[in-house]
């Protein structure tokens, strides 16, 4: 009989992922969120948002970076939750950017309630897609991204990026996308910026 010869243990990993819920457990996991009174200038009607209540949550992330932000080769993934609400008719929607190195592209997929996806590319075509539980979205390299709740509930949805893809703002900040997501009448509506 071959004798066998116990060696390394087998771990357990380090964390764990709901897939459901996209909700990550274990070690070094990050969390970040967005209030209104974070998002000036981000809406339409910016006198709307400073009406509201400043210190009520927009969005959060959950994400799991398990090398240095910036590594060449590493993946981190994420999860998004986006509440349902809008400032003015434009629905509660994440901030939006390119990637540092706007080379790197990304995956998005639906995990629970209704939204849509903005994608512009640098020439500022911006196009548009449904985000609901299992829909999947390429982000192709060179594509600012966003995402808008557009149901009654809050939206979550995975995220998977390269490690050295960063997240460049400015121009989001400064020019915001060349669309807007408005509910026009109970209907969600693009319309151009
Ligand atoms: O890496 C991503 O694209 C996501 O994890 C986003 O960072 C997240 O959805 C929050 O959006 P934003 O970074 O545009 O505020
Ligand atoms: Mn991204």
């Amino acid at each position: 009989m071959m004798s066998v010869i116990i060696n390394d243990p087998i771990r357990q990993p380090m964390q764990s992922l709901d897939i459901a819920k996209g909700v990550f457990a274990g070690a070094g996991i990050i969390v970040s969120s967005k209030n209104i009174g974070q998002l000036q200038y981000m809406f339409l009607d910016e006198k709307a948002r400073q009406q509201m209540d400043q210190e009520q949550q927009v969005y959060r992330v959950q994400a799991n970076l398990p090398v240095d932000e910036g590594t060449a080769g590493g993946l981190f993934m994420g999860t998004t939750w986006i509440k349902a609400g809008a400032v003015g008719n434009e629905f509660f929607m994440t901030q939006g950017h390119f990637h540092q190195l706007a080379s790197r592209g990304e995956y998005y997929w639906g995990l629970e309630g209704n939204g849509v996806l903005l994608l512009m590319d640098e020439d500022r075509n911006t196009r548009a897609e449904y985000v609901y539980p299992g829909s999947l979205h390429y982000i192709p390299a060179y594509t600012a991204h966003r995402v808008a709740n557009i149901g009654n509930t809050e939206l979550s949805f995975g995220a998977c990026w390269p490690s050295d893809a960063g997240h460049n703002y400015d121009e989001i900040k400064e020019r915001g996308f060349s669309k807007r997501l408005i509910n026009h009448n109970g209907i969600p509506t693009l319309i151009n910026a």
